[in-house]
């Protein structure tokens, strides 16, 4: 039975938001041609995640034995949202694109889920490169919005793009290897035009056959 995590990251309600489309249209495709999924979902558009500050960082890095009743108390959320990163199959990422970046809400998410001794390890014996990712195998699904376009490698505003490359950097963490990645995003939002109609659409198509083939890669692989 896959798992499937949802993650909804936009601060517009479900009838404003592009992202939330994507991401309920992926959810029920899947869900139709793989209708044992478990489906998790996780709205941190809507519920957001406090940020991470000094007390949450020096728990973090406490090793469990040594860790005081406040510290587990700290990172009970995070340890939630990694429980439900381990148990997924595929991590479907609503990311509506915000000052050329992600929202807020979503590297809040990051942040919790970036754990030493759950998502990575860290050991200056590797030399250069100390950090190793503990999770694998997974697939990550972003399906995001953009209210100007061109934004996709070789588009007019690729250099601007702070968004894709930095949920790339950090995948790792949620145990999916660069391969691994698919975006759909729809662009020209702000100009309410015929090519963001077009956009709209040629993301909907998208978004419908790659959880179709997902769903039957799934559900071969069970
Ligand atoms: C706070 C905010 C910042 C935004 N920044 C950008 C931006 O830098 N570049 C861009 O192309 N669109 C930007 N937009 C437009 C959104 O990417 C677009 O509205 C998208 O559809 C948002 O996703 P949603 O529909 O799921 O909320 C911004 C929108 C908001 C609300």
């Amino acid at each position: 039975m896959p798992t499937l995590l949802r993650i909804d990251a936009s601060a517009q309600l479900e009838e404003r938001s592009l992202t939330r489309h994507l991401t309920g249209l992926f959810t029920q495709n899947f869900l139709a041609q793989a209708p044992e999924t478990k489906v998790i979902t996780r709205d941190v558009g809507l519920n957001p995640i406090p940020a991470i500050d000094h007390k949450f960082i020096h728990a973090a890095f406490t090793p469990p034995e040594e860790r005081e009743p406040w510290m587990s108390e700290r990172l009970a959320l995070s340890d939630e949202l990694v429980d439900e990163v381990i148990a997924a199959d595929i991590v479907v990422l609503g990311a509506p694109m915000y000052n050329y970046g992600m929202p807020t809400a979503l590297k809040g998410w990051i942040d919790h889920i970036a754990r030493i001794g759950r998502t990575f390890s860290f050991d200056l014996a590797r030399g250069d490169t100390p950090i190793e990712p503990i999770l694998s195998g997974k697939r990550l699904v972003v399906l995001s919005s953009r209210g100007e376009f061109g934004f996709a490698p070789g588009g007019v505003r690729a250099h601007l793009n702070a968004l894709d490359p930095a949920l790339a950097a950090c995948a790792h963490y949620f145990g999916v290897a660069q391969a691994d990645i698919d975006t759909i995003a729809i662009e020209y939002q702000e100009f309410k035009d015929a090519r963001h109609e077009a956009s709209v659409e040629a993301a909907e198509t998208r978004t419908r056959a790659l959880a179709a083939k997902l769903a039957g890669a799934a559900a071969e692989a069970a």
